[in-house]
């Protein structure tokens, strides 16, 4: 069903149009007109795949609107990586359907996560190829990434040690977030994991290498700062044994 479009809407979008495809722009005015956001403050950061901006909600709380750019994304990996998990088997190998599903699929990784008690944004909503989630961050200036601070060498050890916690409350959620790296981790006063779009759940048949790699990913990065990191195999066999993989 098309939704209603209201000219106060399309002044408070405050981004030029050609910022987004028409079909983006419909899916933006149907969470301006479900009252999800009230409006679109600005581009945030700019990926090849994605495009995040700020917005903010009627009690001028600020969002982080998350939107899948269809015609840029390489969706005949995406498929892959999609029907591999069993949630997603039978997504069809469309551009539409995959960018779809990729939304749809973060927004319920998220929802586990957090309800979990992960260090995770917040999910609030998703429609179409849009996700709206919790801002990290103030006044429309977004968390630095992990890769982007340097860390005291106080906080060394205790960032490292957190993030592995949250290794462990994800993989207690069911979930693996398999692209986890410091481009992945926002610092706001504490970590939180962000860019939950390829997480799987355990039975996913490569959950185990996925979790070897998140843990991979951590240590080596850790490492490199001079920190006390753990065993790799030993938190893998740990990790593992807790979540039931074999
Ligand atoms: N909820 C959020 N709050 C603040 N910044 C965010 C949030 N979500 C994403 N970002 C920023 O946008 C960037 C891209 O988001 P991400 O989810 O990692 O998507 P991509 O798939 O493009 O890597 C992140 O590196 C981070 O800087
Ligand atoms: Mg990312």
């Amino acid at each position: 069903m098309k939704p209603k479009i209201r000219l106060e809407d399309v002044k408070e979008l405050k981004i030029e149009r050609k910022v987004f495809d028409e079909r983006t722009l419909l899916a933006i005015y149907k969470l301006l007109n479900k009252g999800i956001i009230k409006s679109v403050e600005g581009v945030a950061k700019e990926g090849k795949e994605s495009v995040v901006f700020s917005a903010k909600d009627k009690n001028d709380n600020w969002l982080a609107l998350k939107v899948y750019r269809a015609e840029y994304c390489d969706f005949k990996s995406m498929w892959k990586y999609l029907v591999g998990d069993p949630r997603f088997s039978s997504v069809k190998k469309s551009r539409r359907a995959v960018i779809l599903n990729w939304c749809k699929r973060e927004f319920k990784n998220l929802t586990i996560a957090h309800e979990a008690g992960v260090s995770c944004p917040k999910p609030i909503a998703f429609n179409e190829n849009i996700l709206v989630i919790e801002f990290i961050g103030e006044d429309g200036k977004l968390a630095p990434r992990l890769i982007d601070v340097k860390l005291e060498n106080r906080d060394k050890q205790g960032v490292y040690e957190f993030i592995l916690n949250e290794v462990e409350k994800i993989l207690r959620s069911g979930l693996i977030h398999s692209d986890l790296s410091a481009y992945n981790i926002l610092i706001w006063g504490k970590p939180y994991i962000i860019d939950f779009s390829q997480a799987v759940p355990l039975k996913h048949q490569l959950a185990s290498e996925f979790l070897r790699r998140d843990i991979k990913n951590v240590n080596s990065y850790f490492k490199a700062l001079n920190v006390k990191i753990k065993n790799e195999e030993e938190l893998f066999k740990r990790f593992s044994a807790m979540a039931g993989l074999e």
